[in-house]
């Protein structure tokens, strides 16, 4: 089925496009491209044949480890970075646009920033991931999703911008859907980093409403699922605990991960709020149901008991925490009252708990774009740093 649709794509739109053109570039267009779309063609029969052939979960599963396998996400990062992942190719800003959201779309370089101003953080000892390709993203997700990116419609749906929707889809993939992958290549290496030096944080991802199949929620794609494909590949890991903190529930990799015995999830949320997955709930391991209005003091007793109902039930070879800052008093979505200072503890929490069994450690920043958001976030990873939990300072060689 997803080959077919392929098919349809690929050949009208060539033949399409030829026939606008003056001669003299009709016959170099056909002298450079009758090779390439005979190429096409060629790779499209292969791959209905081997796709039809293959409705068997060994072959699924022998093509994405060799997509994991190739990859070019997991860098040799040197040792005098630090493991804090960032690129200034995160932030969305775009003619405006993304004023019209009610997120700050720059909160992760304004979260940096605050790092670095403030003297915690150098900023060549931030590592620069690349960002995911479409082979990369094929580990989780199906060719029909990212097909269906390539209509602005969809993703003006799922960024939950509709200005979106009128725009050229190359605009939309250069200022949203790029930014949004570099993202990814962020979290996927943060646990390549995190098993070396026991954690990392990418300043962004967390978009736990992207399943393999479904965005929604300002979420694309689905980075904390190829995460931990990646990690079972590459890096002998095959436990993996997710503690997603969010204010919202995480609907994407609870269905991702649906029945998976290797990956246990805690997710604490806000059940009166989005994206009401009874389905997704389902598939949830420990389940911590936080009524809006919750207070820090409430918040956090029902995290200590969680985290150590946990610790009794897995031992996980990594830990990826989702630590969304939309639980945060005045967030306009979460509908939680918990205090900046309450987050800094959360996280403060959550380290030590992996840190008590040396487990390595992924942090991702996911929601929250209140204007305060980023504040809060570089606040916590001072804190962090301060309580010896992490080490932000750059190992240069020295003499
Ligand atoms: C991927 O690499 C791992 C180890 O590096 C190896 O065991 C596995 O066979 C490889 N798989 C494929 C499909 O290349
Ligand atoms: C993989 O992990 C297991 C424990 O989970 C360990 O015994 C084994 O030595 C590891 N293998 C490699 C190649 O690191
Ligand atoms: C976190 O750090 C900030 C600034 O460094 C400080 O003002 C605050 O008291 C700290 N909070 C906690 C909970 O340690
Ligand atoms: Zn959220």
């Amino acid at each position: 089925m997803l080959c077919s649709h392929m098919k349809i794509r690929v050949r009208p739109k060539t033949a399409e496009s030829t026939r606008n053109t003056c001669e003299s570039t009709l016959y170099l267009f056909f002298m450079f491209a009758t090779p390439f779309i005979l190429y096409l063609c060629i790779c499209s029969l292969s791959m209905s044949s081997s796709w039809a052939s293959s409705a068997s979960k060994a072959d699924a599963e022998t093509l994405r480890r060799k997509r994991i396998n190739t990859s070019k996400l997991y860098l040799h990062v040197i040792p005098s970075k630090v493991p804090i992942i960032y690129s200034s190719y995160y932030d969305i800003s775009f003619l405006g646009i993304e004023k019209l959201h009610p997120f700050d779309s720059s909160k992760w370089g304004r979260v940096c920033r605050f790092l670095i101003s403030e003297g915690h953080l150098q900023k060549n000892s931030i590592v620069e991931p690349q960002e995911a390709s479409r082979d990369d993203l094929l580990v989780v997700h199906t060719e029909a999703y990212l097909n269906s990116l390539k209509s602005s419609m969809n993703v003006a749906m799922i960024a939950e911008v509709p200005p979106i929707a009128i725009l050229p889809n190359f605009l939309v993939q250069m200022k949203v859907l790029s930014p949004f992958r570099k993202q990814v290549g962020g979290t996927i290496l943060a646990a390549k980093l995190a098993k070396d030096r026991g954690w990392a944080i990418n300043v962004g991802g967390g978009f736990h409403h992207c399943s393999s199949g479904r965005g929604g929620g300002f979420c694309a794609y689905a980075d904390i699922s190829l995460c931990i494909h990646f990690a079972f590949v590459r890096l002998n890991i095959s436990r993996v605990m997710i503690i997603d903190l969010d204010a919202h529930q995480g609907n994407g990799h609870e269905t991702d991960f649906a029945n998976d015995g290797r990956v246990y999830i805690l997710d604490m949320y806000n059940p009166e709020i989005y994206p009401f997955d009874m389905e997704a709930r389902s598939y949830i391991t420990q389940k911590v149901e936080i009524v809006s209005g919750t207070t820090t003091e409430k918040y956090l007793k029902e995290l200590d008991k969680a985290l150590e109902e946990a610790r009794r039930n897995f031992a996980p070879e990594l830990i990826v925490y989702n630590a969304g800052t939309d639980i945060l008093d005045g967030d306009p979505l979460g509908g939680l009252k918990v205090m900046p200072d309450g987050v800094v503890q959360r996280d403060e929490k959550v380290f030590r708990f992996a840190r008590e069994r040396n487990i390595p450690l992924v942090m991702v920043t996911s929601g929250g774009y209140m204007k305060s958001s980023a504040r809060v976030i570089a606040d916590s990873i001072i804190n962090l740093s301060r309580k010896g939990l992490i080490d932000i300072t750059s190992h240069q060689r020295r003499r």
